[in-house]
């Protein structure tokens, strides 16, 4: 019998926790035989991230784990989601394992253990190691066969301890802002690669899931992180419904098509024909990514509103939030235009609409009934500062959070297996190509002295995780 859900409070064992990604925070970048990833040589190259920003100290948290973790307890939350740097691990993105590199894991691991703080390992957060780039990248099929190898090598090394295992991280990302608008490392812009590195990311999810369940007890839970997103039409006329159709293929039927249900859309098929011929899905390739799952992490922070593109109206920029670049990350989409949802917007320009989580959880109970749930990031970012007295204060972001919980909490009350909730972030860090300027964090970072400061939302939320009712 599942426990009841009252209207103000969550099940039991949900988790609260909060996500952070290797390069956003770690910083370290030359020790312990670590080499370059993608992301080390795009922030070094001029023009690329905001301000020249680069993930080289981050917020040192390779150096910081252990108060990381303490903050963390401290705060009451009872989750983690990191990720691994595949360059630590593996620098060459092939052979044996550095074990300098699984030590630094093994003992953040067991300090959240000792902490009682659940640890979700992530193992691939858009940071390829740089050489495997050289050699083709995501295009290249080789790659996701590199990419199953490194997973078994982390699977054994930390089966026994991590119980939530996370594939991919957003793999829509590192296609197609990585390979197709360029905004993201390695900053290509070649529509056919785009297509080509969806394919190896879905087959390396495949192959990596079958990897770590060869080598894991049988308990530990393997899932993805997608950004699904919540496409809206902007209004019920034909054209402008066949455009939200088109954006929800690329956006995510491309990623569970052969995910959950074994096969490419033919709508998207169709739709990309005057791009690419497919002629990289080999046989027998989306039975291989259509791997039983155990999990699903679902990434939200705002929907997408499109139509058709009117003749009429000029071109304009896009307004799709994935930033600027002349180059669409949209493939065969030409004539979509998005629009700005209206409403509140978060520092991000993306507008406030916890309403789209609801619907995000509810499809995917829909489409994938049985699969259990996780909301892998939400969040927010804020121009947060100190005040005099040094306290950091975000009424928008608990705002941002309650609403969102919320949502959650009504998903599961209508029937959804929403089994846990990490907040994007944990604490401020290295936003990409946004550089530092914004902030997503619940605890506040001085860039200056790396001195953490929890803001209000961290306490909000701690009490959250406390209690399992939102506060306030
Ligand atoms: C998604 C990504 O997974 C994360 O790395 C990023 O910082 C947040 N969204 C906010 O943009």
């Amino acid at each position: 019998m599942p426990e009841p859900v009252t209207s103000v409070t969550f099940p039991p064992a949900f988790l609260w926790g909060a996500a952070t990604s290797a390069y956003q925070i770690e910083g370290a970048v030359r020790e312990d035989g670590r080499t370059p990833s993608i992301w080390d040589t795009f922030s070094h190259t001029p023009g690329r991230t905001a301000g020249g920003e680069t993930g080289d100290i981050a917020v040192d948290h390779y150096h910081r784990y252990r108060d990381d973790v303490a903050l963390m307890a401290e705060l009451g939350l009872t989750a983690y989601r990191f990720s691994v740097s595949w360059s630590r691990v593996q620098p060459t993105g092939r052979g044996p394992a550095v074990q300098r590199g699984l030590d630094f894991y093994r003992r953040l691991v067991d300090e959240l253990l000792a902490h009682g703080i659940k640890p979700a390992l992530t193992l691939y957060h858009w940071d390829l190691p740089q050489e495997l780039e050289d050699a083709g990248g995501w295009p290249q099929r080789d790659t996701a066969f590199r990419f199953a190898e490194y997973a078994r090598l982390v699977g054994e090394a930390l089966g026994d301890r991590v119980e939530q295992w996370i594939t991919l991280n957003e793999p829509w990302c590192s296609a197609f802002l990585g390979y197709g608008s360029g905004v993201h490392a390695p900053g290509r812009t070649d529509p056919v690669a785009s297509l080509r590195a969806a394919h190896h990311l879905n087959l390396a999810h495949g192959l990596a899931a079958s990897a770590l369940r060869s080598v894991m007890p049988a308990r530990n839970e393997i899932a993805i992180s997608l950004n699904s997103s919540v496409v809206r039409p902007l209004s019920e006329d034909p054209a402008d419904l066949a455009a939200a159709l088109r954006i929800d293929d690329l956006a995510n039927g491309i990623f569970h098509g052969p995910m959950l249900h074994g096969a490419y859309p033919a709508s998207l098929l169709e739709a990309t024909s005057s791009v690419t011929d497919w002629s990289y899905v080999h046989d027998g390739d989306t039975r291989t990514i259509n791997v039983p799952l155990d999990a699903l992490g679902l990434n939200y922070y705002t929907p997408a509103l499109v139509s058709a593109a009117a003749r009429q109206t000029p071109p304009g920029p896009r307004a799709d939030g994935h930033g600027a670049s002349e180059h669409s990350p949209w493939p065969g989409a030409d004539d979509v235009r998005f629009h700005q949802t209206p409403g509140e917007r978060t520092e991000m320009g993306w507008t406030i609409d916890p309403t789209g989580l609801y619907d995000l959880i509810t499809r995917y109970t829909r489409e994938a009934p049985g699969l259990p749930l996780y909301v892998t990031e939400n969040g927010a970012a804020y121009d947060d500062k100190p005040d005099p007295d040094g306290r950091v204060h975000d009424p928008e972001r608990i705002a941002y959070l309650h609403g969102h919980l919320s949502e959650v909490r009504r998903a599961i009350a209508d029937g959804a297996d929403v089994r846990g909730y990490y907040l994007w972030s944990l604490m401020d860090n290295f936003e990409w190509a946004y550089g530092y300027g914004k902030r997503f964090g619940a605890v506040y970072v001085d860039y200056a002295t790396l001195r953490r400061t929890p803001k209000s939302s961290a306490r909000w939320y701690g009490e959250a995780a406390r209690t399992g009712v939102l506060p306030g």
